[in-house]
């Protein structure tokens, strides 16, 4: 069977902008490789301005590489047909690090959810309305909340309903870019928490970013580092974190706070 996602020497510069004196391509990133297979979760670490994001935004189909191949299921993403395209956006989701991002602030949150059912066409109008509280559930998120605005809710809250919003179209695979970052350390191992739940009971598989690699380790079978836009280390998490092969993955256990 074909492996869910292959990322093979995915190349990206971006076209310089800034003053004229200083143009020249940025190198965000430089002939990445790797391999998910299905229901696996890869944690993505390094530092801010390592290509994370690029390579997640690449991996969703939101850009496209500058050189390079990435497939997802044995397809490649940059001659999809747009009914190729369309079964992709259902199959893999995105959840950012900023849900007011990717939840419009006007819409009771349970119409967020609802939308995605929507788009996709998932069920009938009917079943979508049990559904939406079943993906409330299945997240965590009290089914009274449905009528709030994003505003109303906490940062933890929030983020469960674009998870909600992302499971609803039953991906294969979520993109996770620093998904609990801006939430406080107690909140974000809720759900780092609910992160391991759905890798337990529905099997997606999922790319977590983070330029945190305490967050990433223990949700992550494999973990890739990468460093200005190149992966200098990747493989089993318990063996990178055991016997880190780079100094700037040391630097990065070194950095991981543990209680004394
Ligand atoms: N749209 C863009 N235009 C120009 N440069 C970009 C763009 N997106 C990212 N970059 C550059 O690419 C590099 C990697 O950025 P990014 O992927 O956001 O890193 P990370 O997510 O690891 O912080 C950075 O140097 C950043 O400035
Ligand atoms: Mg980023």
């Amino acid at each position: 069977m074909n492996s869910l996602l292959t990322v093979e020497n995915v190349s990206k510069s971006f076209p310089a902008g800034g003053p004229p004196w200083r143009r020249r391509n940025a190198v965000a990133l430089d002939r990445v490789s790797l391999t998910l297979e299905r229901g696996q979760t890869l944690g993505l670490v390094g530092e801010s301005g390592s290509g994370k994001s690029t390579l997640g935004r690449c991996i969703l189909d939101l850009t496209a590489p500058s050189e390079g191949v990435i497939t997802f299921d044995g397809k490649e993403l940059s001659t999809m047909s747009r009914a190729d395209r369309s079964t992709f956006r259902r199959r893999v989701q995105p959840v950012f690090q900023d849900p007011y991002g990717s939840l419009d602030p006007r819409w009771p949150i349970g119409r967020s959810v609802r939308e995605s059912l929507d788009s996709f066409r998932i069920g009938t109008p009917l079943t979508r309305e049990r559904r939406v509280l079943d993906l409330f559930d299945r997240v965590g998120l009290s089914t009274t909340l449905v009528d709030r605005l994003p505003t109303t809710l906490s940062g933890g809250q929030r983020q469960r309903v674009s998870i909600a919003a992302a499971l609803a179209s039953e991906p294969e695979l979520i993109v996770a870019d620093e998904p609990v970052s801006a939430l406080d350390m107690s909140v974000q191992a809720q759900i780092l928490n609910l992160f391991m739940d759905l890798q337990h009971d529905l099997h997606v598989a999922c790319i977590f970013i983070s330029h945190d690699l305490g967050v990433v380790e223990h949700i992550s079978n494999e973990v890739a580092v990468l460093y200005h836009g190149v992966i200098v280390e990747n493989g089993e998490t318990e063996q990178v974190m055991n016997r880190p092969g780079h100094d700037y993955t040391r630097a990065l256990i070194g950095a991981i706070p543990r209680p004394k």
